[in-house]
């Protein structure tokens, strides 16, 4: 895919290369880390999860999010990279067979914003 052809198809190209460098590249543009939070709310990750940042989200039922940016792992045996995560938020039982996180209904595009927002969590 010609990644000039528009600003989101670029966009997403800058996505995936910034992906492919691990942890340390990851956060995006800051637009996608502002719509990530608001997302994160809206879709209520943190009725389970305690997220900084992100309004309501003090749920006890799964781990903290805190300092996202500097984790090794997701879920214990994931390696914690942008692309990996983003897939984890659309569909963890795909990666994980029999996690008790639930699929959410994410979008990709959304779990992208989500990830964004995640990764700028130091
Ligand atoms: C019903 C409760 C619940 C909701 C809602 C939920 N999760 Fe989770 N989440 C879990 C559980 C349980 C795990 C642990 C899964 C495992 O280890 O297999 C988890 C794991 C995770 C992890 C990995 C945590 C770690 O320490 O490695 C991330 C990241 C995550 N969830 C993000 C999200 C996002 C983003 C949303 C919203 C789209 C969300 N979760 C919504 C229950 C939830």
């Amino acid at each position: 895919m010609p990644t000039t052809c528009s600003a989101a198809a670029s966009a997403l190209g800058l996505a995936l290369s910034l992906g492919a460098t691990g942890p340390a590249g990851a956060a995006g543009p800051q637009d996608d880390v502002e719509r990530g939070r608001d997302l994160l709310l809206q879709y209520r990750c943190g009725s389970c999860h305690a997220i900084p940042g992100v309004p309501a989200s003090r749920g006890v039922a799964a781990a903290p999010l805190e300092a996202w940016g500097r984790r090794s792992y997701i879920a214990g045996r994931l390696p914690n990279r942008p692309e990996l995560l983003a897939r984890w938020i659309v569909a963890p039982q795909s990666l994980v067979p029999g996690t008790r996180m639930p699929s959410m209904g994410v979008s990709p595009a959304e779990a992208r914003a989500m990830t964004a927002y995640l990764f700028s969590l130091e």
